[in-house]
Order: structure tokens, then C-alpha cells, then sequence
């Protein structure tokens, strides 16, 4: 049987290889740390892994389900299985989130450029933790450069698009991406041994459950209060916004919610089996963010930082573990050029769902559509850029542009997406055709396929849009 390819991944490895440099990436290393770190840790590893499992992993699957079986873009793909219908607005909102995406997101993708040429000059050298800080503060709050290397990472990323999904990535993600995990774990291993480093763990893996839970437990030991003001006491006190934004982060860092996988889905083999392949991009991911966490942490608290330290933790912490380490000089340079193209192997995947709709749906050339795509991002991105130097003082609902665009990419763009997108899997694209195209390469114990239907269907959507709803309307925008 002839098998229909568009410009494809060769096999399970080259899929899993593109879609692993996805997921792996600045949601990790950057954000993971710095989103748990001001928002209590433990309790928050927790939430986000829980959503990993419950969520993160059957909207995976149904972005490949949906690309693979449509093999379009992400809008294209919506109008293929549901024509006639306005599914296509999900495709549509991916679309608009890639934008406020890689905004920010090459912001700090050309911060790792700048730290590569910081690590060379031996800018790190010496410095301490409150310098370091300083250093960081000093860099990101000026124009020029940070404009200059946001602009670079954007031409590095279109040139990557336009040469085409399959070369580069695959031998990134092979070889590359295992020598950046060991030294991920080296990094761990320094870290956890400074003196000090056990409060960084204790932080990370005891969580404190009353960041979420804030009820008042003499409230709810009154008699004479009745059991339905305490269930609303207890309901109204939790803190959804905490749950939120652990949410977005599982969705942000598994790259889902916006038609990446989508996209990604679309270039898939026929024969290349989708459960498997879900789930090791996903522990993958996951596994890296956890040891994101023991990188950062112990070693912060051991330096007397702290962990709501924002954006700038890792590009704080990261140099200072340097400097603790032997042959910290050569092994900061190798990590920050690794981080970079693990930046890049994400923000090429991003641009892919503006340039496969633009090429796709308005008949542009790839060349001519990453141009435009990379463009108007780079534009909208300047402004985030700026909004560590000049326009640090202009907010929007108390936060400055870059701030409002991470928030509402995860939180919003991401989380609504998913939870679309499990509806659109669930209830209109069914349980015979998500069997059949999950069935192949492989058949799916059925009862396996029950049960993530059954997530699909219910649970997922009950969650995301109880988590929405609570943190939206009973706590308000945080
Ligand atoms: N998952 C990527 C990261 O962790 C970011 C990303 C989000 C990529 C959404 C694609 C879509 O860095």
C-alpha cells in the first residue's frame, strides 16, 4: 500500500526525536523552575505532575491523533474531520498562540545566546550570587543587545523552518540531547552536594499543601455552621490560581494546546505507533523539568537566593553552579549552547504551525510564509524584549508586556486549547476513529484505549474547565 507522505520524519525515532525537541526546551529549564519557585514548589511539582498524567498526556495524544489522521495544519486540520463546523476557531487559536508565544519566548531564547558569549568572555568569573544578579538585571534592562540577539534566535529559527521539518532535528535530539541530560545531571549532582542544598530539596519535594488548601480549619470546626457553607468555604479558599498556573505549565511544556503536535502529527508515519510514542516524549519531558528543579534549587538555597527570584532565576543560578564546579569555565559554554538549541528545536516547531497554516491555507511559498510568520513575531516580540529596560513601567492588569504574554500563552492560549481540543477528540471526532488511528503501528490493549477515552471525554474537560473556572471567576486574573 502506497503511503501518502508530506515532508516527514523518517519513523518512530525522527517523530520522537522532532517532538521531544519540542517539548524540551526553555519550558524546562527557564520556566519550570522559576514559575514552581514563586509558587510555593513542592505543592506545585505536585499539581503539575499530576496534570501531566491526567492531562498533558491524552491531549498529546489527540494532537497526533487529529494532525496524522487530517495530515493538514492545525486550522486545515479541523476543517478536513469537522467540515462545516466551527472547530476550525481551535486551529485558529493555536495559530494566534504561536504568536504570543514565540514573542517572549525569543526574548529568552536570546538571552541563552547572550549568556554563550558572557561564558566565554568569563563574565561569571568571580562573581557572586547578588552580582550575578546585578549582572543579569543590567543586561536584560538595556536595548540594543538584547534586541540584537532576540532578532539573531528569530533568523536562526526561520532559517531552520525553511530548510524543512526533517534535517537537523532528528541529529539534534539523538545526539545532542543525551549529552545535554548528562550534563543536566552533573549539574544536579554539584548542586545537591553544596552545603546547604537539602532546604533547595526539601523545597522542591515536601509540599506545602497550604498553598493550595487555605481554608480555615476553625471555620470548619463549628457545629453550629451547617455542612454546605463549610463544602463553600472550603471550595472558595482554594487557591485555583496556584492549580492554574501549574496547568499552563504542564501544557507549556509538553507543547500542547496550541496544534504543534498538531502540526508535528500531520508529518507522523502511518505505522509509527502513537501511544508509545506519547508517552516517552512525555516522561521525557517531564524528567527533565524535575531535574531542572533539583539543579536549581538546592543550589540557589545553599547561595542564599531565593526562589521567587522571576525570570531571571536560572540565568542567576545556572553561573553561580558554575563557578562551583571544576572545569566550570568550558562546562558553561557546552551547557548555554545546548540550552540554545534546546530553545531552538522548540521555537521552530512554534513557527511551524504559523508557516504550515500560511503555506497551507493561503497558498504561500514555505519561504515566503516563514518570512512573514518570523517577521511579524519578531515585532510583536521587541516590545516583551523592551519590557525589562523601557517599557519596564508600562502594565497591563499589573503586569508588564513580557509578564502578560507568558501568562496568558500558558494559562489562557494553552490551557483553553487543550481543553478544546479533548472536547473536539471526545465528543466529535469519536471513539472508532481515535481507536483506529491509535491502533496503528501496533494494537492498543482495549482496555487502555477505554480508559484514555473516558480521560478524553470526561475528565480532562471537567478538570481543565474546573481549574478555569475557579481561577477566572471565583479568585479572579492573579
Ligand atoms: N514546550 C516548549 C518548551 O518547553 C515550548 C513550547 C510551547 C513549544 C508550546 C511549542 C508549543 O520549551
Amino acid at each position: 500500500m502506497a503511503i501518502k507522505q508530506r515532508d516527514g520524519f523518517s519513523g518512530k525515532l525522527g517523530i520522537i526525536a522532532a517532538a521531544t525537541g519540542s517539548a524540551i526546551g526553555l519550558g524546562n529549564i527557564w520556566r519550570f523552575p522559576y514559575v514552581a519557585g514563586e509558587n510555593g514548589g513542592g505543592a506545585f511539582l505536585l499539581l503539575y505532575l499530576i496534570f501531566i498524567l491526567l492531562i498533558g498526556i491524552p491531549v498529546m495524544m489527540s494532537e497526533f491523533v487529529i494532525g496524522r489522521r487530517a495530515e493538514s495544519n492545525a486550522f486545515g486540520s479541523f476543517r478536513k474531520l469537522a467540515p462545516g463546523t466551527p472547530w476550525w476557531m481551535i486551529g485558529m487559536l493555536g495559530i494566534v498562540a504561536a504568536f504570543v508565544i514565540l514573542s517572549f519566548y525569543s526574548t529568552v531564547a536570546g538571552w541563552t545566546l547572550e549568556y554563550i558569549v558572557q561564558a566565554i568572555n568569563g563574565t561569571f568569573t568571580g562573581k557572586t550570587h547578588e552580582q550575578l544578579n546585578n549582572n543579569f538585571a543590567e543586561f536584560t534592562s538595556g536595548s540594543f543587545r538584547p534586541l540584537l540577539w532576540q532578532i539573531i534566535f528569530m533568523i536562526l529559527t526561520a532559517a531552520v523552518v525553511i530548510a524543512g521539518v526533517k534535517k537537523g532535528i532528528e541529529k539534534y535530539t539523538k545526539v545532542l540531547m543525551p549529552v545535554f541530560i548528562i550534563m543536566i545531571i552533573l549539574m544536579c549532582i554539584r548542586s545537591v552536594s553544596l552545603p546547604g542544598a537539602s532546604e533547595g530539596l526539601k523545597f522542591l519535594f515536601h509540599p506545602d499543601f497550604s498553598k493550595i488548601f487555605m481554608y480555615d480549619q476553625s471555620f470548619l470546626a463549628q457545629d453550629t455552621i451547617g455542612l454546605f457553607p463549610k463544602i463553600n468555604h472550603f471550595f472558595s479558599t482554594i487557591n485555583y490560581s496556584i492549580i492554574l498556573l501549574a496547568l499552563g505549565q504542564a501544557a507549556f511544556s509538553l507543547s500542547i494546546g496550541m496544534g504543534a503536535l498538531i502540526t508535528y502529527g500531520s508529518y507522523i508515519r502511518k505505522d509509527t505507533p502513537l501511544f508509545s510514542t506519547t508517552v516517552s516524549i512525555a516522561s521525557a519531558d517531564t524528567l527533565i523539568a524535575i531535574l531542572s528543579g533539583v539543579m536549581i534549587f538546592p543550589a540557589l538555597m545553599a547561595l542564599g537566593g531565593k526562589p521567587d527570584g522571576g525570570a531571571g532565576l536560572v540565568f542567576v543560578t545556572l553561573p553561580a553552579i558554575f563557578q562551583q564546579m571544576p572545569g566550570g569555565y568550558v562546562f558553561a559554554i557546552a551547557f548555554f549552547v545546548l540550552l540554545a538549541v534546546a530553545a531552538l528545536t522548540s521555537t521552530i516547531s512554534i513557527l511551524e504551525v504559523v508557516v504550515a497554516y500560511l503555506k497551507e491555507e493561503l497558498n504561500l511559498s514555505r519561504v515566503y510564509a516563514t518570512l512573514i510568520g518570523a517577521g511579524s513575531i519578531t515585532i510583536i516580540g521587541v516590545f516583551c524584549t523592551l519590557s525589562f529596560g523601557p517599557f519596564k513601567d508600562f502594565t497591563i492588569f499589573g503586569k508588564t508586556f513580557f509578564d502578560l504574554m507568558d501568562y496568558l500563552a500558558a494559562n489562557v492560549f494553552l490551557t483553553f486549547g487543550a481543553l478544546f481540543i479533548v472536547l473536539f477528540t471526545g465528543w466529535k471526532l469519536g471513539k472508532a476513529n481515535f481507536m483506529d488511528e491509535i491502533n496503528k503501528g501496533g494494537k492498543i490493549h482495549p482496555t487502555i484505549i477505554s480508559v484514555l477515552i473516558f480521560i478524553i471525554k470526561y475528565i480532562a474537560p471537567i478538570a481543565v474547565g474546573a481549574v478555569a473556572i475557579g481561577a477566572f471567576f471565583i479568585k479572579g486574573l492573579t
